[in-house]
């Protein structure tokens, strides 16, 4: 099989960022950039971001999880701590978190350190979804293992939605979140030409530096 998408091709044009009239801290930059892709209309979840992590063999993976908290000390999202992409964290917790998106030609790309958030925020967030997905957390208890076929987990799901009708269903152990507290985030501006903006902040000394970047 082969194809040739080479004429696949867009320009850029919506917006430009200037490294003089950027905010100081990151985070109101991306604060400024999420509530921008809130509003981008139709069926869209801008808190979608892809999560990459290395294995103990050394390899990347990026997937996609959803963001749910972002605050001063970072960003959060939940998954199964047995899952592949925990045991990568575990082994190491240099993470990097992105963003893209396409209707505003923006990217934003985030190193940082992933560490488990408390157990009272994995509660709190926990006990706020409903139960359908309180139940799915159950069902896929080892996430990223081989399993046989999808009836075991349709079997699982219906026979879990029975015991738990009348109860009510706490946080397994191994599901929770992770706070990843940034070290370097890129904001990512599409231009014209392929003139592209890309301003990255670092952490140096505790204090955010300022660069622009070729594109
Ligand atoms: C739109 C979207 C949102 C997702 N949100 C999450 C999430 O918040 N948490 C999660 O564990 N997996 C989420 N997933 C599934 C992951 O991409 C992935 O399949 C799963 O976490 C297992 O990854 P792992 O085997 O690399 O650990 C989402 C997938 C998509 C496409």
């Amino acid at each position: 099989m082969q194809r040739d998408i080479s004429n696949f091709r867009k320009s850029y044009s919506k917006n430009i960022i200037n490294e003089d009239s950027v905010p100081e801290s990151p985070m109101n930059l991306f604060d400024n950039w999420f509530n921008d892709a809130t509003s981008i209309k139709g069926d869209f979840e801008p808190n979608a971001m892809t999560l990459s992590t290395i294995d103990n063999k050394g390899f990347p993976k990026g997937r996609v999880v959803l963001l749910k908290f972002y605050s001063d000390e970072g960003f959060i999202f939940f998954t199964n701590y047995n899952s592949e992409k925990s045991v990568s964290i575990s082994d190491n917790n240099k993470v990097s978190i992105s963003f893209f998106w396409e209707q505003l030609e923006r990217q934003v790309i985030i190193k940082g350190y992933a560490d488990k958030t408390s157990n009272k925020i994995s509660d709190e967030y926990f006990n706020s979804r409903p139960k359908g997905s309180k139940i799915g957390a159950l069902v896929s208890s080892n996430q990223s293992s081989v399993i046989d076929s999808r009836v075991i987990l349709e079997q699982r799901f219906k026979k879990l939605t029975k015991e738990f009708s009348n109860k009510e269903i706490k946080r397994p152990v191994n599901w929770g979140g992770f706070l990843v507290k940034p070290i370097e985030y890129e904001f990512w501006q599409g231009g014209d030409n392929r003139l592209h903006d890309r301003i990255r902040y670092s952490l140096i000394d505790k204090k955010w530096k300022i660069d622009r970047l070729s594109p």
